[in-house]
């Protein structure tokens, strides 16, 4: 039988779960038809692209994320520099949840890898602003829903997820509150003073930006969510020479200006996981 192409698996996929969505410009219901139009009760259409995903946008939106940043992204996340991090997310996730959102979802690899780590089959969808981050997944990842899209004011029904990942990325709470089911979980992602600390001492040394506390931010995760936990990992990970570049390129920081004499033997990763309940 010939294989369906990207486009076509995407359409059966999302029709699949077209209850999910909801119109970004009026609120309405929206219906995915077979020929890859998504359209509400308005009219207002988006059309899932050749690639497997579709852009809610409703203008483009320029940022300073990069296809390049993404595919480092991306090979730092296979070098397995996240791997503890994503089993203690996967861990925190119960056995009953069946739909995962991943909220600046970047090129994907975090949801995929979380989702393949539970026990049960989820339904995972990522959105993220940055076009070139969802055109990496699609082209990688084929059994999740990929939307560009703005967090803020997101293209899903309410009451729809039983998990919102937001990892090392902005958020919105009252959009989050939105769209979690009842009992649905927040996990959320900070970086804590010692997250990569080592590549941000050789980068940035003798400025103030070496240092850096997610103390409002995890203040303002307590005000708006309930039964909140916080769980502070922080390991360290052997570097080989290949993965440096990459280290460098995949924030949009100033430390990914050229850096030539940079030396790691090793990176730390130091984050709190917060979660917390709608
Ligand atoms: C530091 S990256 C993290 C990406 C991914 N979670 C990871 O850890 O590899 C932050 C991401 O948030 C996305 N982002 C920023 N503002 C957003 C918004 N309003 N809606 C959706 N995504 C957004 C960016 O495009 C970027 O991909
Ligand atoms: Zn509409």
């Amino acid at each position: 039988m010939k294989k369906l192409s990207k486009r076509q698996s995407s359409i059966i996929y999302m029709k699949e779960n077209g209850a999910l969505f909801s119109c970004p410009i009026c609120s309405e219901e929206m219906e995915v038809f077979d020929d890859g139009n998504i359209q509400c009760n308005n009219r207002h259409n988006f059309t899932i692209a050749k690639q497997g995903y579709v852009n809610f946008l409703t203008k483009n939106v320029q940022t300073m994320y990069s296809k390049s940043l993404f595919e480092s992204r991306k090979k730092v996340i296979e070098y397995g520099l996240y791997n503890e991090m994503q089993h203690q997310i996967a861990n925190l996730i119960d056995s009953s949840a069946h739909r995962v959102l991943d909220t600046g979802c970047g090129e994907g690899s975090h949801l995929v890898r979380i989702c393949n780590l539970l026990q049960q089959k989820v339904i995972g969808i990522g959105i993220d602003i940055a076009k070139e981050g969802i055109i990496t997944a699609a082209k990688f990842y084929e059994d999740k829903i990929w939307c560009v899209g703005d967090l803020a004011n997101s293209p899903f029904q309410k009451d729809s997820f039983d998990v919102i990942l937001n990892i090392l990325s902005p958020a919105n709470y009252d959009e989050f509150k939105r769209l979690l089911k009842k009992n649905g979980k927040v996990i959320k992602v900070v970086p804590r003073s010692n997250y990569l600390i080592e590549l941000r001492k050789q980068v940035f040394t003798n400025t103030e930006r070496e240092d850096y506390t997610n103390e409002q931010t995890v203040i303002r995760f307590y005000e708006q969510f309930s039964k909140v936990e916080k769980h502070s990992i922080t390991y360290r990970v052997p570097l080989n020479k290949e993965m440096i570049p990459h280290l460098l390129k995949m924030t949009p920081l100033s430390w990914h200006l050229e850096q030539q004499n940079i030396s790691l033997q090793e990176i730390t990763i130091d984050v709190d996981i917060l979660v917390g309940e709608g």
